[in-house]
């Protein structure tokens, strides 16, 4: 069947107005009455979706989870993995979700947060083939707020700076270079967006807009450093690793470092639908 869809889908920091831009160009598409829907793997699975197709991408969402907090510890030496209730049951619950984001993880293994890493990239391809690909079919323009390459680029860069082993770090580097192929996007019928922002001014506004950092990012999932400064480094290398992307992926290329969000937010909607392919994807 020929798709007849689009994907609009987001790079950037953490923070840097992904899903603000995402949520605008929704609007402006909806206003010109075309047919478009902002959807996510995590929503999808929080919608609780029957069916043996469903499972399968719950399975791996789960898998992804357990191999990030299984071997985790907090601060007071609690094993996080005892946070997780043991399989079938499955971990699309918000409040542990929350539970989970707000443990102080203090220690972890590398070649665990690898794992997780790979199955964030398997899960997003089941994502993809059983959930997006359809409603491409359909004629649908989907808008991705994350690619999932900044969730896989977060987990390999902490494997990677926590590693003690250099064949732990090189598993990670190989991952992460791999993901960069393996989930690069359909140009035939995506438009990948890369949001530059600064790192600090990014982590400015998320503080202002949730008033902490996530587990994840505060405790560098166990990475030498905490807080501020080691969040700042791993955006900084994220950042990083979405510019190695960003030609070879073709993105639209937009910045959301000016203070006034209105005038920037629209900017970026502007060049979006203004990139020549939007003219054969919509
Ligand atoms: N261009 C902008 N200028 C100023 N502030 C902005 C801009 N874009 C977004 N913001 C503000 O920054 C905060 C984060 O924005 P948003 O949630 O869109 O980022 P994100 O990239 O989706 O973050 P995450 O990676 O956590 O999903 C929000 O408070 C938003 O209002
Ligand atoms: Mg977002």
């Amino acid at each position: 069947m020929t798709r007849s869809g689009s994907v609009i889908t987001f790079l950037g920091p953490d923070g840097s107005g992904k899903s603000t831009i995402a949520r605008a160009v929704r609007q402006r598409l909806t206003d010109e009455g075309k047919p478009v829907r902002i959807l996510s793997r995590r929503d999808y699975l929080r919608a609780q979706p029957t069916g043996h197709v469903a499972d399968t991408n719950r399975a791996l969402y789960d898998a992804g989870l357990r191999s990030l907090y299984s071997l985790a510890e907090a601060a007071d030496g609690t094993a996080l993995g005892a946070l997780l209730p043991s399989p079938p049951a499955d971990l699309r619950d918000r409040a542990l979700e929350e539970q989970l984001d707000a443990s102080r993880i203090a220690a972890n293994n590398p070649q665990a947060i690898t794992a997780a890493a790979l199955c964030e990239i398997a899960g997003s391809l089941m994502y993809y083939t059983s959930v997006v690909h359809p409603e491409l079919d359909a004629g649908t323009v989907v808008i991705e707020e994350t690619h999932p390459l900044k969730m896989v680029s977060k987990l390999c860069l902490l494997a990677q700076r926590t590693a003690r082993h250099d064949s732990h770090a090189r598993a990670a580097a190989t991952v992460l270079r791999s993901a960069a192929m393996v989930l690069r996007p359909d140009e035939a019928r995506t438009i990948p967006v890369l949001v530059r922002c600064s790192p600090h001014r990014a982590y400015d506004r998320l503080i202002g807009q949730r008033g902490a950092l996530g587990g994840l990012e505060h405790h560098g999932a166990a990475g030498s450093g905490r807080g501020k400064d080691a969040y700042l480094d791993l955006q900084t290398r994220l950042v990083e690793a979405f510019e190695e992307v960003a030609a070879p992926w073709r993105c639209v290329i937009v910045t959301s470092d000016d203070e006034d969000q209105e005038s920037s937010v629209k900017r970026a909607v502007d060049a979006i639908l203004a990139d020549p392919r939007m003219a054969h994807l919509v």
